[in-house]
């Protein structure tokens, strides 16, 4: 069965061809991000015509690459959010046009929903139920995989997400652009003990997140030390702040996999690429006696895999979307299940 998957929902346009969900025969991705560094974020309008100059070329190229033709698809999966409307729209497009054409089924899926299901691609399947952790630039969540196409939300960030408190604190030391990778870098150099910032401590009882106490703190520690003309201790802020946020993710995660009693954690989002987050997380599931799955190589950002993967088992579900689906730019775990 052979899936072809769009992704559009930011700046990445990316499309794949999966077979049986599983096997990636082909996952062809042009980014604009080289476009938004000197923004120091992602400028929506630049995404959307980048990704309408590009669309069409790297369709060609993810079925050459995957020695396939259209004839040859059975089902065209999409991205329907969440995300920027305007780019979620380019895609979505698309998978109408071919869907329509080609006469196969249109099937719209949820970005956070595909990120987790990238996990599962990585080794044998993993044993559900499970727990689902996403860290992506827009969203944090916990959540409950009951089977691959049920899942209830048990947690999600109040404020920041997790990786736009990795860019917003990479900006306000004027690291550049996306800032998670960059700070995991400096933070090799830096010292992870030595700047103690605040965890956010929200109720006992709550799987939710907040992240953006320790921005601030990070933004009043730095300016403290500019005013007073002070060297700024980049990697030891570095190092200090990834710590704190490996232990704030490590915080909700634990108990969250004690309160389901599950065996297995999935992990996905573009901070799950995150080595110190990688490893804690081995090591809670080590003592918890759980599998922690992630996602395979460059697999934790943004691409049209993951999406073509998960399609298969809506799929194969009968769990089709009709001419109607358009943009969910808001569409959250709630929503679709
Ligand atoms: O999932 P993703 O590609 O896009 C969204 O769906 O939002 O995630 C992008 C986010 C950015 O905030 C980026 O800074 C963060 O993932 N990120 C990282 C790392 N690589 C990417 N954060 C921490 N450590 C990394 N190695
Ligand atoms: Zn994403």
């Amino acid at each position: 069965m052979l899936i072809l998957g769009i992704e559009t929902s930011c700046d990445e346009t990316s499309i794949a061809v999966v077979s049986d969900g599983r096997d990636i025969l082909s996952n062809v991705t042009a980014s604009s991000l080289h476009l938004h560094k000197r923004y120091g974020g992602v400028v929506p309008e630049i995404a959307c015509r980048h990704h309408t100059e590009l669309i069409n070329i790297v369709l060609r190229k993810a079925l050459q690459k995957a020695k396939v033709s259209l004839r040859d698809i059975d089902a065209v999966s999409v991205t329907e959010g969440p995300g920027l409307v305007g780019a979620l729209l380019i895609g979505i497009s698309m998978a109408k046009a071919l869907s329509y054409s080609l006469k196969v089924p249109l099937i719209g899926v949820n970005h956070l929903h595909a990120h987790l299901y990238s996990a599962m691609m990585n080794a044998g399947p993993p044993e559900l139920p499970a727990a689902g952790l996403v860290v992506s630039g827009g969203h944090t969540c916990l959540v409950y995989i009951e089977r691959v196409d049920k899942i209830e939300l048990l947690g999600q960030t109040r404020d920041d997400a997790c990786g736009e408190a990795f860019d917003k604190v990479a900006k306000i030391m004027k690291l550049g652009f996306p800032g998670g990778p960059i700070i995991e870098k400096k933070a090799h150099a830096g010292d992870p003990g030595r700047i103690k910032f605040p965890r956010t401590s929200l109720e006992k009882d709550t799987l939710d997140f907040s992240f953006s106490g320790i921005k601030t703190a990070v933004l009043y520690y730095v300016r403290d030390l500019e005013k007073e003309g002070s060297r700024i201790p980049a990697a030891d802020i570095c190092a200090g702040f990834q710590e704190a946020m490996v232990e704030m993710l490590l915080g909700k995660t634990e108990p969250a996999c004690r309160k389901k009693g599950v065996k297995t954690l999935l992990v996905g989002g573009g901070v799950s690429a995150n080595a110190l987050l990688r490893s804690r997380l081995k090591l809670m599931g080590e003592s918890l006696g759980m599998e922690v799955f992630f996602p395979p190589k460059g697999m934790s950002m943004d691409n049209a895999a993951m999406v073509a993967g998960l399609g298969y088992h809506f799929y194969k579900n009968g769990k089709f979307s009709g001419y109607r689906l358009t943009a969910e730019p808001n569409l959250n775990f709630f929503k679709k299940f």
